[in-house]
């Protein structure tokens, strides 16, 4: 008897709890986007939306190194995080979009991410009355191309991350561990570099750079250079944001390392994981000769840079 009150008091508890969720009112572009973005019949065969890729999860990135689109079909690079993308100037690895905007449209028709033509994704939008309501309530038009685009970066502008530990010390609310505080003075000094590279509010200067993965051998991915075909930019990649690193494995553009260990490691000595690299900034092509500690300090840094609510996340 006791059960069957517990089952009825659960079940109670679960339905009212949808029934909230279903009614919480979808009434601007960020709301719809978000929508959108777990979307799946914005896939060729509706198997795959935005989040089966970027997933809330692991900091909106992916957790394998390349991922799998529709037809299991794997992507080209990494799936990096769509969080802290509202200050980005570019996107993707190379920078082939330069707003939102114009990336959100991208990945549905790609032919290894979702595989369907926009104006299809536009059809099925408009033949689906719920949405065909909300974007006229909140766009004034009937979905299109552009009100698509604007609803998906309306809400990837809202993902911003400005709540870690490294903030609210840096705030004068919270303190790092004396660990913590050695490895943020390691990021910072002229012994790694780090900070060349990683800095500003969301540790990116938003420039390309060659860290030596690139050696036309083991690793063909030109990156920058296919979209400027200037020998100059052989190699380089967007500089990512390290905001939520510890939540985004694996790294780099190829996703080669599966720690953040592994990361640091190879910035220490680069020469020993990628023998002829082609085009590599001078910045990190010398060892640093980091000792043990020193690793795990600058790794214990990073993981301080975890916003609050990707935080909780992850420790469901
Ligand atoms: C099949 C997996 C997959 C799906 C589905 C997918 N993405 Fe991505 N996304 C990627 C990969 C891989 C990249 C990096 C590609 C590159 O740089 O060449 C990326 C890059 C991005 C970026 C740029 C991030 C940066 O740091 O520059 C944004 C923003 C983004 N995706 C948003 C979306 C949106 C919005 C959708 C849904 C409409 C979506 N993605 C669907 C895999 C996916
Ligand atoms: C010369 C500029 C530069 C310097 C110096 C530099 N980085 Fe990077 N970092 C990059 C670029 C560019 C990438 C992406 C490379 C790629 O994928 O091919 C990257 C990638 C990373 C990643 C993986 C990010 C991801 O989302 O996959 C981490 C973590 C990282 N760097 C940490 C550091 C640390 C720690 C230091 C200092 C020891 C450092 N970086 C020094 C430019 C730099």
């Amino acid at each position: 008897m006791k059960k069957l009150f517990y089952t009825a008091f659960l079940l109670t508890l679960i339905i009212a709890g949808y029934a909230f969720i279903s009614t919480t009112p979808i009434n601007t572009r960020a709301k719809l986007g978000e929508k959108l973005f777990f979307e799946k019949i914005l896939s060729k065969d509706s198997s795959v939306s935005c989040a089966s890729c970027h997933k809330p999860d692991f900091g909106f990135a992916d957790t394998s190194a390349f991922s799998l689109g529709i037809h299991n079909r794997l992507t080209k690079r990494n799936t990096p995080s769509v969080l802290n993308m509202k200050n980005r100037p570019y996107f993707f690895w190379d920078g082939r979009a330069e707003s939102l905007e114009k990336q959100a449209l991208m990945p549905i028709s790609n032919p290894d991410e979702m595989g369907l033509p926009i104006q299809e994704a536009i059809e099925r939008l408009n033949k689906n009355e719920t949405y065909k309501k909300l974007f006229i309530n909140i766009f004034g038009t009937k979905p299109n191309a552009k009100n698509l685009a604007a609803a998906f970066a309306a809400f990837e502008k809202t993902l911003e991350t400005g709540d870690s530990k490294f903030d609210l010390a840096f705030d004068n609310k919270g303190k790092l561990s004396a660990q913590e505080e050695r490895g943020r003075q390691l990021f910072l000094s002229d012994e790694t570099h780090c900070f060349d590279c990683h800095k500003r509010e969301d540790f990116t200067t938003d420039e390309f750079k060659n860290i030596g993965l690139y050696d036309n051998d083991q690793s063909t991915d030109k990156g920058r250079f296919e979209i400027t075909k200037d020998s100059s930019d052989l190699g380089k990649f967007k500089i990512p944001g390290l905001r939520n690193i510890a939540l985004t494995a694996p790294y780099m553009h190829d996703g080669r390392f599966k720690t953040l260990e592994e990361v640091v490691e190879y910035y220490n000595n680069t020469s020993a994981f990628v023998s002829n690299p082609i085009n590599i900034d001078e910045t990190v092509e010398k060892p640093m000769g980091l000792s043990k500690q020193d690793k795990t300090d600058l790794v214990a840094f990073l993981k301080t840079l975890t916003g609050k609510k990707q935080a909780a996340k992850i420790k469901k």
